[in-house]
C-alpha cells in the first residue's frame, strides 16, 4: 500500500498537547534488539541474512538508467498533462537528464550509495512513507482485513474460535522461530522473506518527528496483549517449560480476561489513534518522562505542589542518571536547555515551561507512574495483540456489514465503538467480537458493555501496522491462521505451569484524561470523514479474466482507469503497490497505472463511433501495457523509487530543489488521486484503507477465481469524490467491459 509520502497534507493536524523543543535521542534498551529510527539498518542481521543464503544471493535493488526513468516519466505524464504544458515539460526533463546536470550528479550518488549499500532504498522508505508520517497510523498507515465472518451460537464458542485463532498464529511461529517461512517465488524468481521476521514482536513507537520501531527477539515473548473493554492483559502463550498452552488453556486465558473486564475501563488505547506528535508527547507524559522499557529513571520524577501542572511530562531524565532525591532549580531564562553542572547535567528542561525560578524536588519512587511505562512496555514486548471487541452497530446483513467490519478493522468506529479497544502503534492485532449471549433476553436488542446481546455477531479480522511489511506476507500467515482455524487439528497437551493474565494497568491522571478526550475528538472527526466502503463483486472473478488471455490484475486496474474517467471526465495519477521483494529487503515501487493506452482505452469506452471490435483492441493493448509496467516495476526498473532516491540526495548534500522536482510533470503525475493495490489471498477476505490525498480514492482488491473482494474510500469533506459513486463505477466498468469480451468474442 502507498503512503502519503511526497503529498502536500491538506488535512491539518489537531493541536499537539505542548511542544518539546529538543530533538530527542533514543536509546536503546537492553531488553529490544534496537530502538532506532534507522531501526532495521543498524539492528542485527534480519533473519533473511542470519539464517541461511537466500538473502545473501538475492540481488540487490538496481538503479535503473536515468534517461530511461526520464523517459518513463515524461511518457507517463502525457495523459496527465495539458498539451500547451508538454513542450515546455519535456524541456525540464530534458534538462535535468542533461549530460553533467543536475540529475547526472545525483545519478552518480545514488550509484555509489548502491555499492555501499545492501539495498539503497530501504532506510529512505521506511522514513519517508512511514515513520515521518504525522498523521494517524489508524485509516492513514494500517490497513485493516476483514476474514469471513462467522456465525457464534454464544460466548464460548467465540472465545474458543478466538484461541484456536491464537493456537493457529502460534504454529506459525514456530516457522519463523526456526527461520523456517516457507521460501515464496514470483515469475520463479526467490522473494526476500525478511519482512515475516518483522511482524511478530515489534511495535511502532511515537517519537516527535519520526517514529521507530521497536523489534523484540521472538525467544524474549512469551505473551500476547488481550484487550477487552478497553482493559489490557498480559496473557502467557506458553507454559513455565516453554510448552505452548493447549486451546482449552487459551480458552481459559480468554474467559478469565473477559470475566474480570466486565465493565469499560477509561479509553487510554484511544491516544494511539492520534497525530503521531500528539501522541509522542502523550506518550511521555503517560510515562512521566521514562520511555518504555526504562524503569527505574523516569519513574521516581515528582513535581511538588500542585501548581505544577503538567510539569512532569516535560522532564526527562536520561539514562544513567541519579537525579532522585536532588533539589532541581530551573533557572530564569534557561528555556529549554539542561545546565553543565551539579544536578544540572543530566535534566533537561523543556521550553515553553513554567517553573521558571521555582524549586523543583525529585521524590525517590514517589510516584505511581513506572505502572504506564512497564504496561506500555508489556505491549510493545507481546507477540501481537488480540482484540475482544464489542459489538459493532447493528446493519442489515451482505455489504452493509461487510462495510462496518472494514470500518471496525480499520479504524475501530470511533471512541463510541472499538477504537479504544487497541493499540494502533502494534504491528500486529487480531481481532474477534465478542457479544455477550443470553438465553434470558430474547428482544433483540443490542446491548453494550457487558450487558446481555442477543444475536451473535461474529466478525473477524486484523488490523496492522504496515511500518514492518506489505500485505502479502501478513495475509500469508494470517492465511495459515485461518486454515489452522479451519481445521481439525489434534490439541497440543496441557503445559505446565500456566500463569494467570495479569492485568496491565494504565494510572490515568486529569492530563491524561484531557488528552484521551483530544484524541477522542480527533479520530471521530477523522472517522466522520472517511467514507469506506467494502463490497463483493459478484459477477465475475479472475478466472473469466484468466480465459480471456488477460492478466486480472491488469484488467481490473485498466477498468479502474475508466471507472475514474467516466465519473470526473479525466484520467488521474494512479498508484498501484509493486513487489520489490525479488531483491534483497526489497519493499514495493509504483506501477504507474494511468498510461496512454489506459487513456485511449477510456476514450474508446466513451465514444459511441468506436466499434466494439476497436474497443476491445484498446482492452488488450492497455492491459498489455500495464502488464509491461508491471514487470518492469518488480525487475527493479520503476520509476518513482527512483526519482524520490534522486530527490532525497538533493536534499541530503544541500544542493537546491531540482526544477523537475518542483515541476507538474514531477508533481502531479505523483499526486494520486487513486491509490491502489491488490492483497490476493486464500481466503475469502479483504484489505481496506483510506484514501491517501484529500480529493482522491483508497482502492483495494482480492481477486477470488468467481468473485472478486473491492473496498474504496473517499474523504466526504471533499465534494468531488464519493466511494459509493465509484463503487458503482467500478462495478459498471468491469462489467461493460466483460460484456464487451463475451459479445465480440469473435473480434478479439
Ligand atoms: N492470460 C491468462 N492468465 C494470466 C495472464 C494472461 N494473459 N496474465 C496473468 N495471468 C494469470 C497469472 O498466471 C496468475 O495465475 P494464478 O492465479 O494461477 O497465479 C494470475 O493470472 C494473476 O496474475 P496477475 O493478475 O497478472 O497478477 P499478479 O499475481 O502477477 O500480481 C501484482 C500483480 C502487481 C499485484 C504483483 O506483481 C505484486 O507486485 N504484488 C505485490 C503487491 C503489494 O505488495 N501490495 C502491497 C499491499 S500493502
Amino acid at each position: 500500500m502507498w503512503l502519503r509520502y511526497s503529498v502536500n497534507l491538506a488535512k491539518t493536524a489537531g493541536k499537539p498537547l505542548q511542544r518539546w523543543s529538543a530533538r530527542q535521542n533514543v536509546t536503546s534498551t537492553g531488553d529490544a534488539l534496537i530502538l532506532s529510527r534507522h531501526v532495521w539498518s543498524l539492528k542485527r542481521s534480519s533473519p533473511c541474512e542470519e539464517s541461511s543464503s537466500e538473502g545473501d544471493s538475492l540481488p540487490h535493488l538496481p538503479v535503473p538508467p536515468l534517461q530511461q526513468t526520464l523517459d518513463k516519466l515524461m511518457l507517463s505524464a502525457t495523459p496527465l498533462i495539458a498539451s500547451s504544458q508538454l513542450s515546455a515539460s519535456k524541456q525540464v526533463v530534458e534538462r535535468f537528464g542533461e549530460c553533467g546536470g543536475i540529475g547526472d550528479k545525483l545519478q552518480h550518488l545514488l550509484e555509489e550509495k548502491a555499492n555501499k549499500t545492501v539495498n539503497w532504498l530501504e532506510d529512505w522508505w521506511l522514513n519517508v512513507a512511514y515513520l515521518d508520517y504525522r498523521k494517524c497510523v489508524p485509516i492513514n498507515v494500517s490497513p485493516g482485513v476483514v476474514l469471513p465472518e462467522q456465525s457464534f451460537t454464544d460466548q464460548q464458542q467465540q472465545l474458543r474460535f478466538a484461541a484456536k485463532l491464537i493456537a493457529g498464529l502460534l504454529d506459525y511461529k514456530v516457522l519463523i522461530d526456526g527461520h523456517n517461512v516457507p521460501q515464496e517465488y514470483m515469475g520463479g524468481q526467490p522473494l526476500c522473506m525478511t519482512q515475516y521476521y518483522k511482524i511478530l514482536s515489534s511495535c511502532r513507537v511515537p517519537l516527535p518527528g519520526r517514529d521507530a520501531v521497536r523489534q523484540f527477539s521472538s525467544d524474549d515473548a512469551k505473551h500476547i496483549v488481550v484487550i477487552h473493554n478497553n482493559h489490557f492483559f498480559s496473557v502467557d502463550v506458553y507454559g513455565k517449560n516453554g510448552e505452548q498452552l493447549s486451546q482449552d488453556q487459551l480458552y481459559q486465558q480468554l474467559r478469565s480476561v473477559v470475566e474480570r473486564s466486565p465493565t469499560l475501563a477509561p479509553p487510554v488505547g484511544i491516544l494511539t489513534a492520534n497525530e503521531r506528535d500528539t501522541w509522542a508527547e502523550v506518550s511521555k507524559v503517560l510515562q512521566a518522562g521514562c520511555w518504555g522499557g526504562h524503569q527505574g529513571v523516569g519513574e521516581d520524577i515528582r513535581v511538588l505542589e500542585g501548581e505544577h501542572q503538567g510539569v512532569e511530562g516535560d522532564i526527562r531524565v536520561l539514562a544513567g542518571h541519579q537525579g532522585v532525591g536532588e533539589d532541581i532549580r530551573v533557572l530564569a531564562g534557561h528555556q529549554g536547555v539542561g545546565g553543565t553542572s551539579g544536578c544540572w547535567r543530566n535534566i533537561r528542561v523543556l521550553a515553553e515551561h513554567q517553573g521558571v525560578g521555582e524549586d523543583i524536588r525529585v521524590l525517590r519512587g514517589a510516584s505511581g507512574y513506572p505502572t504506564n511505562g512497564k504496561t506500555i512496555a508489556e505491549i510493545q514486548k507481546s507477540i501481537f495483540v488480540l482484540n475482544l471487541d464489542r459489538a459493532m452497530p447493528e446493519t442489515k446483513t451482505g455489504d452493509e456489514r461487510y462495510s462496518v467490519m472494514a470500518a471496525q478493522m480499520n479504524h475501530g468506529g470511533g471512541s463510541a465503538h472499538n477504537s479504544a479497544n487497541r493499540w494502533f502503534d502494534k504491528t500486529l492485532q487480531e481481532w474477534t467480537e465478542v457479544v455477550v449471549w443470553s438465553v434470558c433476553c430474547r428482544s433483540g436488542l443490542r446491548l453494550w458493555s457487558g450487558q446481555f446481546v442477543v444475536g451473535v455477531d461474529g466478525a473477524v479480522g486484523i488490523t496492522y501496522e504496515h511500518c514492518a511489511a506489505e500485505g502479502p506476507p501478513v495475509i500469508a500467515i494470517v492465511d495459515h491462521t485461518f486454515t489452522y482455524c479451519q481445521s481439525k487439528v489434534q490439541d497440543k497437551k496441557p503445559a505446565a505451569g500456566v500463569q494467570e493474565p495479569t492485568q496491565l494497568p494504565f494510572k490515568v491522571t486529569p492530563e491524561i484524561d484531557l488528552a484521551i478526550k483530544q484524541a477522542a475528538g480527533f479520530i471521530d472527526k477523522e472517522i466522520s470523514d472517511i467514507e469506506l466502503i467494502a463490497f463483493k463483486f459478484m459477477p465475475f472473478g479472475k478466472e473469466f479474466i484468466k480465459s480471456q488471455k488477460l492478466s486480472p490484475d491488469a484488467f481490473v486496474q485498466v477498468n479502474l482507469q475508466l471507472a475514474y474517467y467516466r465519473l470526473h471526465g479525466k484520467p488521474t495519477a494512479t498508484y498501484e503497490s509493486g513487489s520489490l521483494r525479488k531483491y534483497v529487503h526489497g519493499r514495493t515501487d509504483t506501477i504507474r497505472s494511468c498510461s496512454i493506452d489506459s487513456h485511449n482505452y477510456c476514450l474508446a469506452m466513451q465514444d459511441k463511433n468506436v466499434s466494439a471490435a476497436d474497443k476491445i483492441k484498446a482492452l488488450r493493448s492497455a492491459v498489455a501495457a500495464h502488464s509491461k509496467y508491471t514487470r518492469e516495476v518488480t525487475n527493479g526498473q520503476g520509476i518513482d523509487r527512483h526519482l524520490l532516491g534522486l530527490k532525497l540526495l538533493a536534499s541530503e548534500n544541500k544542493m537546491a530543489t531540482p526544477e523537475l522536482f518542483q515541476h507538474p510533470v514531477y508533481t502531479d503525475s505523483g499526486y494520486w488521486k487513486l491509490s491502489t493495490s491488490q492483497v490476493p489471498s486464500k481466503h475469502d477476505s479483504l484489505l481496506c484503507f483510506g484514501a491517501v490525498v484529500n480529493d482522491g480514492y483508497g482502492f483495494c482488491y482480492n481477486p477470488m477465481a468467481d468473485h472478486m473482494n473491492f473496498s474504496v474510500s473517499a474523504w466526504r469533506s471533499c465534494s468531488e469524490t464519493s466511494a459509493a459513486r465509484f463503487e458503482e463505477s467500478i462495478t459498471t466498468a468491469l462489467t461493460d467491459a466483460q460484456q464487451l469480451l463475451l459479445s465480440n468474442r469473435s473480434q478479439g
